[in-house]
C-alpha cells in the first residue's frame, strides 16, 4: 500500500520523501515524467534513531515557505511469523515492535519537532489496523504494536493540541488489503493460527480492497476537513 499511495501522490504541487528499504527505480521515473519532486532514501526502519535523526536533520534544511501544508505518513509495518507467543523469537518479536510502532513514534517526534514553527497545516497519519483494537491470538507482537500507535497518537494529539498551530494527528485503520501481509496470514500453519479461516473467507469472498483502492481511501481520509478530529479511526468510518 506504501507503494500505491506515494504513486498517487505522484501530481504536480506536491514534494514526496519516500523512505523504504529500496529505492524504486520505476517510481522516479515516473516522478521526473510528470515533474514531481521526489526524494527515496533506502533506510531499515529497525534503525528508528538513525532514520528520525536523518529525518530532523532534512526537514531542518527545509524552508517551509515552499509549502502549502506537510504531512508525515508512517505505513510500515510487520507481523512477525505467526505463532502462539510462547513460540515466538524475541529478535522476531523485537523486529515488529521496532518497525511497528518504535520507528513511527520516533520519526512522529523528528516531525513534529523540526516542524514545530512552520506557519502551515501538519498532519501525521499513522497507519494502524483493526487489531490494534482487537486481540488476536498468535498475534501479540502485531496487536501491541498497533495498539502502541494508536495510544502514543492519542497522546501525540494531547500534546499538539496545547499549541495554536498543533499538528493534526490520526492512527487509522485501513481495512483489509490484498497485499503480502493478507498472503501471509492465509500462509500460516494452521493450527499456529485458530482464526486463520476468516482470512481464507475474506478472500474468497473477494473482500479485500486492493492496494491502490485503499491508497485512495487512505489519502481521502488525509485529506479530509476533519481530519485529526479522532485520534483513533478507521477508514471505513
Ligand atoms: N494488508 C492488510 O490487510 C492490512 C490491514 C490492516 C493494516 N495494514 C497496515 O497497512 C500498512 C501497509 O501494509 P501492507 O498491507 O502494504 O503490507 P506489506 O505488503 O507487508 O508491506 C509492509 C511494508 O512495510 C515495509 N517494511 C517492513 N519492514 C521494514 C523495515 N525494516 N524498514 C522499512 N520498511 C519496512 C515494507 O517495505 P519493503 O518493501 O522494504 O518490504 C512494506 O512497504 C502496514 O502498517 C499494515 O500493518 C494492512
Amino acid at each position: 500500500m506504501g507503494l500505491a499511495m506515494a504513486e498517487k501522490l505522484l501530481q504536480k504541487g506536491n514534494a514526496l520523501l519516500c523512505i523504504s528499504r529500496h529505492a524504486n527505480p520505476d517510481l522516479a521515473l515516473v516522478a521526473q515524467k510528470v515533474g514531481v519532486p521526489l526524494t527515496q532514501w533506502t533506510q531499515d526502519l529497525t534503525d528508528s534513531e538513525g532514520a528520525s535523526a536523518r529525518l530532523h536533520e532534512w526537514l531542518h534544511h527545509q524552508n517551509p515557505a515552499d509549502f502549502a501544508s506537510a504531512s508525515l505518513i508512517n505505513n510500515a509495518g510487520v507481523i512477525p511469523p505467526i505463532a502462539p507467543l510462547r513460540q515466538s523469537k524475541p529478535a522476531d518479536l523485537a523486529f515488529a515492535l521496532r518497525v511497528g510502532v518504535e520507528a513511527p513514534m520516533a520519526l512522529s517526534a523528528a516531525f513534529l519537532g523540526a516542524t514545530q514553527n512552520w506557519p502551515i497545516a501538519r498532519k501525521v497519519l499513522n497507519i494502524s489496523s483493526g487489531l490494534g483494537r482487537y486481540a488476536m491470538a498468535s498475534q501479540a507482537a502485531y496487536c501491541a504494536a498497533k495498539a502502541g500507535m494508536d495510544h502514543f497518537t492519542r497522546c501525540m494529539a494531547l500534546d499538539e493540541a496545547l499549541h495554536a498551530n498543533g499538528a493534526r494527528v490520526c492512527s487509522l485503520a485501513p481495512g483489509v488489503i490484498d497485499t503480502d501481509m493478507q498472503v501471509q496470514m492465509r500462509g500460516a500453519v494452521g493450527d499456529a493460527f485458530p482464526d486463520q479461516s476468516k482470512f481464507l473467507q475474506l478472500k474468497a469472498q473477494g473482500q479485500l480492497s486492493s492496494p491502490a483502492q485503499a491508497a485512495t481511501q487512505v489519502l481521502g481520509y488525509l485529506a479530509r476537513p476533519d481530519f485529526g478530529d479522532k485520534p483513533v479511526a478507521d477508514v471505513r468510518d
